[in-house]
């Protein structure tokens, strides 16, 4: 398993007749896991750098500089772009919803401020991004209602969802739009995501995938949900992206705070469900053209100190010094 890192097979090229192979990076991993990254990837999204509130932190300031270095890299690397995330009720700066008296922005306001900033930031990587996630996160978990409580549906009403696909499509016609979100194999939602989805489809609105973000873990979701969800979602024609994919070593309710490292039964849970998962992906690449993981190897992810602080997590098929684990034999070698 210490094979030198030029004889490992890589992953673009395991899956290059199936899918693209996908990063989420930041400022910081761009630089500690460069080699890493342009070896076995060939798709990267922006962790942070494309979402609202890192773009247009006050109305008409625009902060391109993380996001056009990423996009820098890409190129210099032959490497594609994921878009994320023109829409979500999260990192979006309060601006956006007020009036700047003190008052509520109207829903007029509100959409001509959505329309610029999706020119604005489509516009410019016209063409150089294959794929947007334009609304994030827009389905309610629990509960009767298919859309969430946020300031953009309850401004702008529920067709904030359409005008934004609209405005998209427009600022560029060649880029893949996506619906992404969470929880995206749990029954109840997947049924919200796909009523969602579907009536966008009915109205002619210009949606060409669903993203599942695919946050995972050794112990949920199960096989035939995940099975279920992708069938469901792949029977309205879409293109389906996994999108955040990351496999949590904790089960829901383990908090353990005190490993130093993970265990080996961990390690060995963790190799069986990437081998479950991309089994599965293999089973529909005619739909799955994309698997993007939420990071790239265990020296960095959002899910050290999340949800429960003071905790490390190793969520990937790398380990913190970039080597591979019983995971990514696991992924690569079930290929054969
Ligand atoms: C959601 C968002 C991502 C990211 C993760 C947590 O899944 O779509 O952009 O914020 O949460 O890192």
């Amino acid at each position: 398993m210490t094979q030198p890192a030029t004889s490992l097979p890589k992953l673009k090229d395991v899956f290059q007749d199936q899918f693209l192979v996908g990063a989420a990076v930041n400022p910081r991993t761009l630089k500690e896991q460069r080699t890493l990254l342009s070896e076995h990837f060939n798709s990267i999204t922006a962790e942070n750098e494309m979402k609202f509130e890192r773009l247009q932190p006050e109305e008409g300031r625009y902060t391109f500089e993380h996001a056009d270095r990423m996009m820098d890299f890409a190129e210099e690397h032959g490497i594609g772009v994921r878009g994320h995330t023109l829409v979500w009720h999260n990192q979006t700066p309060a601006w956006v919803f007020e009036d700047g008296a003190g008052g509520q922005i109207s829903r007029e306001g509100l959409l001509a401020r959505m329309k610029t900033h999706i020119d604005t930031v489509v516009g410019r990587y016209r063409g150089n991004i294959y794929a947007w996630d334009v609304v994030n996160e827009a389905v309610a978990d629990s509960g009767p209602e298919v859309l969430r409580e946020s300031p953009w549906l309850s401004i702008a009403g529920e067709d904030f969802i359409a005008r934004a696909f609209e405005y998209a499509h427009a600022a560029d016609p060649g880029a893949l739009l996506f619906y992404n979100d969470y929880n995206e194999a749990v029954p109840e939602k997947r049924e919200k995501i796909y009523t969602l989805v579907k009536s966008l489809l009915d109205q002619g609105v210009p949606i060409h995938g669903i993203g599942l973000q695919a946050h995972w873990s050794i112990a949920h979701p199960a096989e035939d949900d995940i099975r279920r969800a992708i069938e469901r979602y792949a029977s309205l024609g879409l293109k389906l992206h996994i999108t955040e994919l990351d496999v949590s070593v904790f089960a829901h309710d383990d908090k353990r705070t005190d490993l130093q490292s993970p265990s080996e039964e961990m390690m060995t849970r963790q190799a069986e469900r990437y081998e479950t998962f991309f089994r599965i992906f293999r089973d529909y690449s005619e739909s799955i053209t994309s698997v993007t993981f939420w990071g790239a190897a265990d020296d960095y992810t959002w899910l050290d100190n999340f949800p429960v602080r003071g905790r490390k997590n190793w969520p990937f098929l790398f380990d913190a010094g970039h080597q591979p684990k019983a995971s990514f034999w696991k992924v690569v070698e079930d290929k054969a």
